[in-house]
């Protein structure tokens, strides 16, 4: 759960360093350190970036993880792409197809990143909590927003 006053300051932080970031992995890794020191319940946060059917892991914040080339339809992540939408889980321990990360973790989000003209999927930011239910809308809306500013940074790259 994070405000709107939150997630406003917040986004306005994260458009000040984008604009800064010299290349996309200096700008994801910047935008997911500004989340996790800025919102508690982000234990764990990174961005996957999709390519040719696999989800390859980029800068995170959090526990080390071996689940760094994710397959298309495994765990959340890769459910995400195979359903093409976010995903919310409020307690992982209820799921089957789940890949762990942390054994502490409980809660978990996916929002997908998207190319603005064709919607096509680009990545992922995937983020994990410590507290069950510890996302909620208002953290996807959010990060849908972080999402579109980081679509842009795959464009920036592609001039
Ligand atoms: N839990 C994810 C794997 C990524 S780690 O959490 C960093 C999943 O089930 O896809």
């Amino acid at each position: 759960m994070i405000t709107p006053q939150q997630a406003d300051a917040l986004l306005r932080e994260i458009d000040a360093a984008l604009d800064e970031a010299t290349d996309r992995e200096q700008a994801i890794e910047t935008a997911t350190a500004l989340i996790a020191r800025h919102l508690p319940h982000y234990d764990w946060v990174g961005v996957y970036v999709l390519q040719d059917g696999m989800l390859n892991l980029g800068p995170y914040v959090g526990a080390h993880t071996e689940h760094t080339l994710i397959p298309v339809g495994k765990g959340v992540c890769g459910t995400a792409v195979t359903e093409n939408r976010s995903q919310i889980v409020a307690d992982v321990r209820a799921l089957d197809n789940y890949l762990a990360c942390s054994l502490e973790t409980r809660a978990e989000i996916v929002v997908l990143i998207r190319d603005p003209d064709t919607s096509r999927i680009l990545g992922q930011i995937d983020a994990d909590s410590d507290t069950v239910g510890a996302f909620d809308t208002s953290d996807e809306a959010f990060l849908e927003q972080v999402a579109a500013r980081l679509a842009s940074l795959w464009q920036r790259e592609a001039e």
